[in-house]
């Protein structure tokens, strides 16, 4: 068993969500997007907002690298882990080296489309197998005290009866399982890509709001097609949390009120700058302590000015792999001159004016390390 690395999470804290739900908004888990580096810039923009993993495989944990997998930053409460797999004895060994590691949940994927996931019976197939499912999450809760939640989807196939769904979760319920998360279209297991598999069966909301009636005790989270505030504001009218996954990372920008909107904090919001000044000083940390290049944190930012006026060619830059060579700092500095070239370009305005021009390490007020969050349901 491996001991807990100092940049781990640390013990809970007294949940600060004022009452709501922990799920009442969530991100996405993500396979090689939401990983460590893209948690911590989210965690930048939101305290509140539960985070998930990428999913880590059964397999990779029991015979793999469990430090790569689990480690993460204090700061990334509250936190979810993501498992994938099938076997009852597995999934509750891998959930007791998440609590071990300080995970605030451990998550089931029960929807996940691909064939590379389907070979290995688990992800959205397990669908049809509503009473392994069960017996998966009752293994899992017996090894761990922090919640066992299910991600899953509202059917398989050609599937198209509500039935089925409502069966699927009356049946895992059973095992104590109280939380929910439904990406509300079906999985399509033969004849669609994962990518379509997120874009082509349709969305149908009303079945989540139907599972939350006839389920009134258990908290149900939808997800699924959300980008805006708007919408996420109008699905919790009927349910307990919304998820977003391609919105929030494509536009992290969107996260940064989400405190003030879904939690009623009023902790002031930071800015864009202050924002890639805090990652910059990240990057300079990750790469003195463990030789992470700048580029494998900087790919999550690119989409941080969406829409902003130099968003173009400050993207340019941090995405330029001939720099790759080339100081963080330095990258940056290109980057604020594109930044404010563009403007230039684009005849608009500029975000309001950096101060000074380099980004120290003093936290802005901002911007300073989110706690360490409970889950308690
Ligand atoms: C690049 C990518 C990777 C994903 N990986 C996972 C994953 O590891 N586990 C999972 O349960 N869902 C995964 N999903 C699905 C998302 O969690 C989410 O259910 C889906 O994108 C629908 O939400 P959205 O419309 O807000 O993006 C992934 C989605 C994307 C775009």
């Amino acid at each position: 068993m491996p001991a807990p690395q100092a940049d781990q999470g640390q013990a809970a804290q007294p949940s600060p969500s004022g009452g709501y739900s922990p799920w009442r908004v969530c991100v996405a888990p993500m396979l090689d997007w939401s990983d460590r580096h893209c948690r911590y810039l989210h965690r930048l923009l939101t305290r509140h907002t539960r985070l998930y993993t990428e999913m880590v495989t059964t397999g990779a944990l029991l015979h793999g690298d469990v430090a790569r997998h689990l480690r993460f930053d204090a700061a990334e409460h509250p936190l979810a882990l993501q498992l994938g797999g099938s076997e009852p004895d597995e999934l509750a060994r891998c959930a007791r080296l998440g609590q071990e590691w300080g995970y605030d949940e451990i998550n089931l994927n029960c929807g996940c489309p691909s064939p590379r996931v389907q070979r290995g019976a688990f992800g959205a197939c397990l669908m049809s197998e509503p009473q392994r499912v069960a017996d998966c999450v009752r293994a899992m809760r017996a090894a761990v005290d922090v919640p066992v939640t299910v991600k899953h989807r509202i059917g398989i196939d050609e599937e198209q009866s509500y039935g089925f769904v409502r069966d699927f979760v009356g049946t895992v319920s059973e095992s104590g399982c109280t939380v929910f998360i439904v990406h509300a279209r079906n999985a399509w297991l033969q004849g669609l890509s994962p990518k379509e598999n997120r874009e082509v069966p349709p969305l149908r909301y009303e079945w989540v709001h139907q599972l939350k009636r006839d389920f009134p005790a258990l908290t149900l989270v939808l997800n699924g097609g959300l980008q805006s505030a708007a919408q996420m504001a109008e699905q919790l009218q009927h349910v307990d949390g919304v998820m977003v996954g391609r919105s929030a990372y494509h536009q992290p920008w969107l996260l940064h009120d989400w405190d003030a909107q879904f939690f009623g904090h009023s902790h002031p919001a930071p800015s864009r700058d202050a924002v890639e000044a805090a990652m910059l000083d990240y990057m300079e940390r990750q790469a003195a302590l463990e030789g992470t290049p700048w580029y494998a944190v900087a790919r999550h930012l690119l989409g941080l000015r969406h829409g902003q006026p130099g968003a173009r060619r400050w993207r340019q830059v941090w995405s330029d792999h001939r720099l790759k060579h080339q100081p963080a700092r330095h990258v940056w500095q290109l980057a604020q001159q594109a930044l404010h070239a563009g403007v230039g370009e684009q005849g608009a305005g500029p975000e309001p004016a950096l101060s000074g021009c380099a980004p120290t390490s003093a936290p802005d007020p901002a911007l300073t390390p989110a706690p360490a969050y409970s889950t308690a349901t």
